[in-house]
């Protein structure tokens, strides 16, 4: 069966380093999709005529904003009950807050419980693709792996791998950490629309043994992805120079285990030396720009416009929950002030583009997800520009995409989203009572 999606259609169709002049828009568009596939995008006045004798089901969102669904970088599923936990910094932020919380996760009826809320906060907020960490247990990764797949969404996630400096309860060891780690991407890796990321928590959670035989997965299986934490924070840059003091610096700790390569995501970046960024372009490896978690954890600034300089690929990331909400375009309106700050410019195309194209390209999924072109999966977001008194003043006379976009990442939340399309099938969708000009 072919289902018709009538509404205003933005998104971009390729990878660029110029999303302001990359995009493509049609104000009164249509998409067409069939077998959980986009099959066709253009206006609806040509479209309309093409399929006017085909049966289909049809979808008129006229007024509303049509764009891909929101890719999430980085993180954190069993930190979903921990978001807004009174603010420290991050190594005591870790050892009280978070280190306790994942203990919970051993019992796997509770990390399906939790996996459950978690997915469904992703699609609430127009989110249809996270690269996730869950905790260092087994059972709760495959609790995680197994909801996602009932919801059909491409979902990358790893087990957390630690093996020194956390509490013994919360510990692996390196043998284990490898064993388990394929077991889950003989298991979950290319299954449907999930994918397996190699998960080292970060440098100073693991040995170099255990740093050694994660790399060897990585080798092994090369397309899986690799996801860690990397110069967060001064202190935690300190730590890591003194725990491997052969290497050159703290990339250099992944590079020396074979970690970073194409479909490797660095969480955070934000300290970074020159050779630093030479290496992630050098590798292709990608960034998580995590801007709410950097300033409610007081970590630093991320360098938006030295990554477009240096040519790494970036994605927009919420780190919940050290990252203070779910909704990536709140998250977006947080990347444009940490960019104020430093004055340099996030335009509201920029920013789209950083959580849906410029996400797929981070993540090497391009080919699949991020854009709406034809033969890609439906995963889409119905936005709802005028949600409430305050956006229906505010968006009165606004026609502009950009101009709509770029007040909800300030003003909007979940509230904002309308729908949210999985693979064709609807995912989500808000209340109508939740419209406050009902
Ligand atoms: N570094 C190591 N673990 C974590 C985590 O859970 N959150 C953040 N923000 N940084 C980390
Ligand atoms: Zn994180």
């Amino acid at each position: 069966m072919i289902t018709i999606f009538r509404a205003s259609i933005l998104h971009f169709p390729k990878t660029t380093n110029q999303p302001d002049a990359d995009f493509e828009y049609f104000a009164d568009g249509m998409l067409v999709v069939e077998d959980a596939k986009i099959k066709a995008i253009g206006p609806s006045s040509e479209l309309t005529r093409q399929y006017e004798h085909i049966p289909c089901l049809r979808h008129d969102y006229s007024g509303k904003l049509l764009i891909p669904g929101l890719i999430d970088s980085h993180l954190h599923f069993p930190q979903t009950e921990m978001i807004a936990c009174y603010g420290e910094k991050l190594l005591d932020w870790l050892e009280n807050y978070t280190f306790p919380t994942e203990r919970k996760f051993a019992e796997p009826e509770y990390a399906s419980k939790v996996a459950d809320i978690f997915l469904d906060q992703l699609l609430r907020n127009g989110t249809t693709t996270g690269l996730v960490y869950s905790t260092v247990h087994k059972s709760a990764a495959d609790s995680l792996f197994s909801a996602a797949q009932q919801k059909n969404m491409c979902l990358v996630a790893g087990k957390v791998c630690m093996d020194r400096n956390c509490p013994d309860w919360l510990q692996d060891t390196a043998e284990k950490a490898q064993r388990e780690s394929a077991e889950l991407i003989e298991q979950w890796h290319e299954k449907d629309r999930l994918y397996y990321a190699l998960t080292p928590r970060f440098a100073p959670t693991s040995t170099e043994k255990q740093l050694a035989l994660i790399g060897e997965l990585a080798e092994q299986y090369p397309s899986t992805f690799i996801q860690t934490h990397l110069s967060e924070d001064t202190k935690e840059i300190d730590w890591v120079k003194s725990l491997f003091p052969s290497a050159k610096n703290y990339l250099d700790v992944y590079e020396q285990h074979h970690l970073v390569r194409k479909r490797a995501v660095f969480g955070h970046c934000l300290h970074l030396e020159n050779e630093e960024w030479q290496l992630l372009k050098e590798r292709e490896a990608s960034i998580a720009f995590c801007p709410t978690s950097n300033l409610f954890l007081g970590s630093g600034l991320f360098d938006y416009e030295r990554s477009k300089a240096e040519g790494v690929s970036v994605g927009l990331a919420t780190d919940v929950g050290a990252g203070t909400s779910f909704s990536l375009l709140k998250t977006m309106g947080e990347a444009y002030k940490v960019c104020q700050l430093q004055n340099q410019k996030l335009s509201a195309l920029s920013g789209l583009y950083l959580m849906t194209q410029g996400a797929a390209t981070a993540l090497d999924l391009q080919d699949k997800i991020g854009n709406l072109n034809p033969g890609t999966d439906a995963d889409f977001v119905v936005l709802e520009p005028k949600f409430d008194a305050l956006t229906e003043l505010r968006l009165s006379n606004s026609t502009d995409p950009k101009d709509i976009l770029f007040a909800l990442s300030l003003l909007g939340d979940d509230r904002a989203i309308n729908s949210t399309w999985v693979a064709g099938e609807l995912a989500y969708k808000q209340k109508e009572a939740i419209n406050a000009m009902a």
